[in-house]
């Protein structure tokens, strides 16, 4: 299971690199708004900023919802660097827009995916990840990570190349729940990701472990 982290904070996504864990970003217009992040050029300079620390896969998503502004946007946005890939959204056009950028061999992340049958149009499509939002689905009292499991069966059945990636994750136990049904990948802001280490038992035996070794 690959690991992006869902943030558009520099800071956030170096402490996240220096885990050596890291295989990707994932960003949107509102978490690029939280850092204070507007106007064009600020946009496409904070995207190479981001490529320049990680090593992998970094979701850059069009602001256009019409066909041809989405693929403009999505060829201009993969001339910033060689690890962007095209976030497109889950609508008519994008799915259009999808396959017209994987014929030209510009890898895509379909996002705003809710439903199996959301999957299955952008797989067909020809999306390189599809992005459901667990957490969205979990607001409004339906089991986001069920559809995790259900995208990733169909998947697997038609044997899709596309991958799962798991977002809108708000919790530690959305990374567990989401390794348990086999998503692909899971993109989670830093503290769900830091949660991962944290157990009562490891610090007191650890600090077991260094009482007993400094006995005299
Ligand atoms: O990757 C999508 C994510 O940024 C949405 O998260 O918490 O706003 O639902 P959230």
């Amino acid at each position: 299971m690959k690991f992006f982290i869902d943030t558009a904070n520099l800071d956030q996504i170096r402490e996240a690199n220096d885990l050596g864990i890291l295989d990707g970003v994932t960003t949107n217009p509102s978490l690029m708004a939280k850092e204070g992040i507007r106007g064009e050029e600020n946009i496409n300079k904070h995207y190479v900023d981001i490529c320049n620390i990680v090593e992998g896969d970094v979701s850059a998503e069009v602001i256009a919802t019409d066909l041809d502004g989405m693929i403009r946007e999505g060829e201009k946005l993969t001339t910033l660097h060689p690890q962007i890939v095209v976030k497109i959204p889950m609508i008519k056009e994008g799915v259009k827009a999808i396959r017209y950028l994987n014929s030209k061999g510009i890898k895509t992340n379909c996002t705003l995916v809710f439903s199996a049958g959301q999957a299955i149009l952008a797989a067909k499509a020809g999306a390189t990840y599809v992005s459901p939002f667990i957490g969205r689905l979990d607001d409004i009292s339906t089991e986001g990570v069920e559809l995790i499991g259900q995208i990733v069966d169909i998947y697997r059945y038609y044997d899709f190349d596309t991958q799962v990636l798991a977002a809108s994750i708000r919790h530690t136990m959305h990374i567990v729940q989401c390794a348990e049904v086999g998503a692909d990948v899971v993109t989670c802001p830093l503290d769900p990701i830091l949660g991962l280490l944290k157990h009562p038992l490891t610090d007191i035996g650890l600090e077991k472990f260094l009482a007993d070794h400094n006995k005299k």
